[in-house]
Parts: C-alpha cells; sequence; structure tokens
C-alpha cells in the first residue's frame, strides 16, 4: 500500500514534471500559421510518436528548447500522427523533420540532432546575416572566407540594402556579406558607393557588380554570386562536390594522380578550355586514387591518369573520353564543344556485343539493349540475372525452353 502510494505519486509528480518543463510548442493545423509566420526565427519538428530516430533527439530538443528561450528562439513540434492532414500539407517525407523557419520560409535543419548543434547553429542564425565592416575589420574581413560580398553605401538604408541583406539571410550559410558605410573603407577598397565588391581566396580576388548596383534584385545578386562562387577549375571532393551538383551543370572531371609530378601543368593547360565554356560546363580536376571507383562509375575502364570526363548530372549520362589517346587541351575543347552541340554519344557499361547469337533466347548486352528491347516491331521478354544467382540457375533449363518454344512459332518473339 505504501509502495503503491509511493509509486503513484512519484509517477505523477514526473509527470505533471515533465509536462510543465517542456519549452517546446505543440502545434496543430489551427495554430501553425499563427505561431509560425510571425517568428523571424524558429525551429520546428515533425515527428511521428513510433519513430526511434525522434526518441533520441526529445531530450536533446528540450534542452534546445529550454536553452534558446533565453534568446526568445522558440521550438516547436508536429505530431505527425495526430495531425497527419497538417504534415501532408508541408510535404513532410520522413521523421524527424527539422525545418528553420523564417517569418514563414523554411530552409531544412542541417547539423546533427544534439542539443550543442541545434543550439549553436540556431545561434549563429539568429546572429546578423551581415556584418558591419570598419576600416579596423576591412583587411581581415575581406580575406575571411572564400567568397565575401560586401556593399559600400553612403547609409545602411541606401539602395541596394534591402535587396543585399535579403540575399545575404538567404545565403548566409554559403557566403560571408558584409556591408561598409565608413568613408575610409570605401577608400581604402577604392570604391565609389554604391558598389558590391566580391573577394574571393581563388581565381580573380576582387570582381565588382558590373551592372547598376541601385537597381539590383535579390535573384540577379544571388546569380552572379553562384556564379563566381564556383572555381575555374578546382579540385572536387567530398567537401565541395555539393556546390557543382547544385548547378546542374555538366561537369567536365580531369581524373588525375595527385603525386604526379607533372600536375600542375596538366589543370594550367585545361584552364583556358575551362573559362572558355564557363557558365556552360563546370570543370575540376580530382584525385583519381582516392576516388578510383567514382572513375569506374564514370565509365572509364582503365586505371591511366590523366583521363577525362563529361558527366551530365541532369541526366545522369557520362561520357568518358577515349583512353587510348593522350588527353590534350585540344582534344578536350573540341570533345567538350561536341558534348554541347549535342554530337557526343554517351557510354554505357558494357560486355562486348556478342560475336553471334547461336541461341534461341538472345544475349543482350548494354550496347545492345537499346536496339533490341526497344524494337517498336517485337515483342520482348527480358530476364535480369547474375552468373552467381542460385535461382537464375535453376530458372536456365525453363527459360531456354521457352525461348526455343517460341523461336518456333513466331520471329516477333525475342527472349
Ligand atoms: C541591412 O543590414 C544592416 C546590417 O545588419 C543593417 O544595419 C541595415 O539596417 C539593413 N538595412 C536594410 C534596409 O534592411
Amino acid at each position: 500500500m505504501r509502495f503503491q502510494q509511493f509509486f503513484k505519486s512519484a509517477s505523477l509528480l514526473a509527470l505533471a514534471g515533465l509536462v510543465a518543463a517542456s519549452d517546446v510548442i505543440d502545434l496543430t493545423p489551427d495554430t501553425f500559421d499563427e505561431i509560425v509566420k510571425p517568428e523571424a526565427l524558429m525551429l520546428v519538428e515533425f515527428f511521428a510518436p513510433w519513430c526511434g530516430h525522434c526518441k533520441a533527439l526529445a531530450p536533446h530538443y528540450e534542452e534546445a528548447a529550454t536553452t534558446l528561450k533565453e534568446r526568445s528562439i522558440k521550438l516547436a513540434k508536429v505530431n505527425c500522427v495526430d495531425e497527419a492532414d497538417l504534415c501532408a500539407a508541408n510535404e513532410i517525407k520522413g521523421y524527424p523533420t527539422l525545418r528553420v523557419y523564417r517569418h514563414g520560409e523554411f530552409t531544412d535543419y542541417p547539423g546533427p540532432r544534439k542539443a550543442d548543434s541545434i543550439i549553436g547553429y540556431m545561434i549563429k542564425q539568429s546572429l546578423p546575416a551581415v556584418n558591419e565592416v570598419t576600416k579596423d575589420t576591412f583587411d581581415e574581413f575581406k580575406k575571411a572566407d572564400k567568397v565575401i560580398a560586401v556593399a559600400f553605401l553612403d547609409t545602411v538604408n541606401d539602395e541596394p540594402a534591402a535587396e543585399f541583406n535579403a540575399t545575404a539571410e538567404k545565403h548566409r550559410d554559403d557566403w560571408l556579406f558584409g556591408m561598409a558605410t565608413d568613408k575610409e573603407v570605401h577608400e581604402a577598397a577604392g570604391v565609389t558607393p554604391p558598389a558590391i565588391v566580391l573577394y574571393r581566396s581563388f581565381d580573380d580576388p576582387v570582381t565588382s557588380y558590373p551592372f547598376p548596383v541601385k537597381s539590383l534584385s535579390t535573384a540577379e545578386f544571388e546569380a552572379w554570386i553562384k556564379e563566381l562562387s564556383v572555381p575555374l577549375l578546382d579540385q572536387v571532393s567530398a567537401d565541395n562536390y555539393q556546390v557543382y551538383a547544385q548547378s546542374g551543370k555538366p561537369l567536365a572531371y580531369l581524373f588525375l594522380d595527385p603525386t604526379d609530378a607533372k600536375r600542375e601543368e596538366y589543370i594550367d593547360a585545361l584552364k583556358p578550355v575551362a573559362a572558355k565554356f564557363k557558365g556552360e560546363v563546370n570543370f575540376v580536376w580530382i584525385d583519381a586514387i582516392q576516388f578510383g571507383d567514382h572513375a569506374k562509375a564514370l565509365n572509364l575502364q582503365e586505371v591511366k591518369w590523366p583521363s577525362f570526363v563529361i558527366q551530365d548530372l541532369q541526366k545522369q549520362l557520362k561520357f568518358p573520353y577515349d583512353q587510348d589517346q593522350t588527353v590534350t587541351a585540344e582534344a578536350v575543347e573540341e570533345m567538350v564543344q561536341q558534348y554541347l552541340d549535342g554530337k557526343l554519344e554517351p557510354t554505357l557499361k558494357s560486355q562486348p556485343v556478342p560475336e553471334s547469337q547461336d541461341e534461341s533466347v538472345f544475349n543482350v548486352v548494354g550496347k545492345t539493349f537499346e536496339d533490341v528491347v526497344f524494337d517498336d516491331n517485337k515483342d520482348v521478354f527480358v530476364e535480369f540475372y547474375a552468373s552467381w544467382c542460385g535461382h537464375c540457375k535453376r530458372l536456365k533449363p525453363t527459360w531456354d525452353s521457352l525461348g526455343d518454344h517460341y523461336a518456333d512459332i513466331s520471329d516477333k518473339i525475342v527472349m
């Protein structure tokens, strides 16, 4: 009896404690817009009660909510089992989904699902996206990242400050933004306001926005930085692959052995070609030793460097340069031009085309697949198999006799 009472009150206390302690707001269809839209910055978790990752996140999320409350940053959650329609309307596809909302517009939370990561990320997001640049900080600031945009204006509200700030807000994780209203900084930079200058740690280090600055739109500004933030011919790796993937443009790879004494020579030789096709095709070089599997995936058959491939990222097509030939700037230029003119054939991985087809079951390989299988004059029944697969081996006699059967009665059926 005593025990029971003890447990009862302890669990009640715990329950009361849990409920009262939560700083995470529960959102419903009625409150979602009302609560989310006015907030300059908040985090929303879409979860399902049965999801293990959501359960693991829960204590971290609570802790983050409590800490961030002091900075007036709200954390909220939506139970997607209770509020299935709300989650469907928000196109939630997995649990947990964490979204950072700014006045109702969201971006995905990109970091680890740990309290300190969430807290750190949200605090960083709450700081101004545009840094004030003074004569004391200017020299350091323009070297502080790979891509830095600085607006030189007479006042912080001159055109196009609003557009500049909005772009900075959107891309605060991508690039660094600064604003300088001090005349001494303008002189040090050698500009007459209004001006926008991009400082880069690669290629041309200083580039001024070449069109009328006052009428700059966020879309134009964004496109301009995007274009310039892709180096002419950088090394590609896991760290920056995303930049190229996001641009969606075809990616031209020079595969190199990084220990090759002529490495820089090869890269330099290709830079003018990369410059010629800038904006149409992105050029990179890649460590062929470390990323040998990627070379294979791009249909380079031999371990022979340098090699060159164009990858159409939109259509997932691969255009390797003939590995029997030497890679030269002229050959690459010609090949890229042919590619852009639509005159280049992509390769598929393929076994050699069989010299003869002696059996009634037709042997299809990568190179003949299109012609045989998509032949409109024939009905084709295809077995995809692996030579090691037991079930496939057992199927073989049946398949062969089926092939023989149809070979006898119709020439319109291919197997
Ligand atoms: C732009 O951002 C700067 C720096 O945060 C701020 O001082 C200024 O008021 C903003 N201007 C506009 C028009 O939003």
